[in-house]
């Protein structure tokens, strides 16, 4: 029988990642952070000194990234190339350049047969990201898509790096909307609610509320499984 799938799509700061992680703490399944998988290629490519820019060399780098997921809910961990880049990749000049490295065909076709591959050998599992619902896992059992005001966004994201001036939050607002704007008008896959999603706000939610949303469409599922 197949993994029961649970797709957690939305842009960036929507919440995804706390919330997918407890999902899937709180119901024992694994977790897999797709983001982290375009950020640890774009570290890699980065590293070899590519040129982001130019995706026709991003495509020919990317062949020889070698990226490896770990699932623990409690402790994710991601590696490119044999390093260990949990804390490099959440750097600025990774940040900076992932959309540009995420919107090249052959890097998508790369990240969605690992994803694919990750979720085939699991027994139930939490994926985050812009087009699980969509084109990673089209039959996933539970879909939700999770937006937040930019605001709030930029607020949690400030939150996360300890970076709360107000020239610090605005300087955030300003790359996740240039972020959204890239990851959702790119012509392979891009940033959108699949039309089966479950459309949760968590601009006034606490994270606890969301993932008690989250569990509650995914309990009955995994009853029936
Ligand atoms: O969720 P995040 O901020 O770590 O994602 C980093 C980037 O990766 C984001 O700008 C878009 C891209 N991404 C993507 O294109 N597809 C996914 N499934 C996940 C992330």
């Amino acid at each position: 029988m197949s993994p029961v799938v649970i797709a957690l799509d939305g842009p960036s700061g929507s919440g995804k990642s706390s919330t997918a992680r407890g999902v899937a703490s709180r119901l024992g399944l694994a977790y897999l952070d797709t983001g982290a998988m375009y950020r640890a290629t774009t570290w890699a490519l980065l590293q070899h000194g590519v040129d982001v820019e130019d995706a026709d060399a991003v495509a020919a780098a990317c062949e020889r990234v070698v990226i490896e997921s770990g699932t623990d809910p409690a402790a994710p961990t991601i590696h490119a190339d044999g390093h260990d880049v949990s804390v490099a990749i959440r750097g600025q000049e990774v940040t900076d350049a992932v959309s540009q490295v995420s919107r090249v065909p052959r890097v998508r076709e790369r990240m969605v047969a690992l994803q694919r591959a990750e979720i085939a050998e699991s027994h139930g599992i939490v994926v985050e990201g812009r087009d699980i619902g969509t084109t990673v896992a089209p039959r996933a059992e539970v879909k939700v898509y999770l937006v937040a005001d930019p605001a709030a966004r930029a607020a949690r994201r400030a939150a996360e790096t300890g970076e709360q001036s107000a020239e610090q939050v605005s300087a955030t607002a300003e790359s996740l909307a240039r972020r959204d704007v890239i990851d959702s008008s790119r012509t392979a896959s891009p940033l959108a609610k699949a039309d089966d999603a479950v459309l949760i706000d968590s601009t006034t939610l606490s994270l606890d509320e969301v993932v008690d949303a989250v569990v509650r469409l995914a309990e009955p599922v995994l009853a029936d499984a």
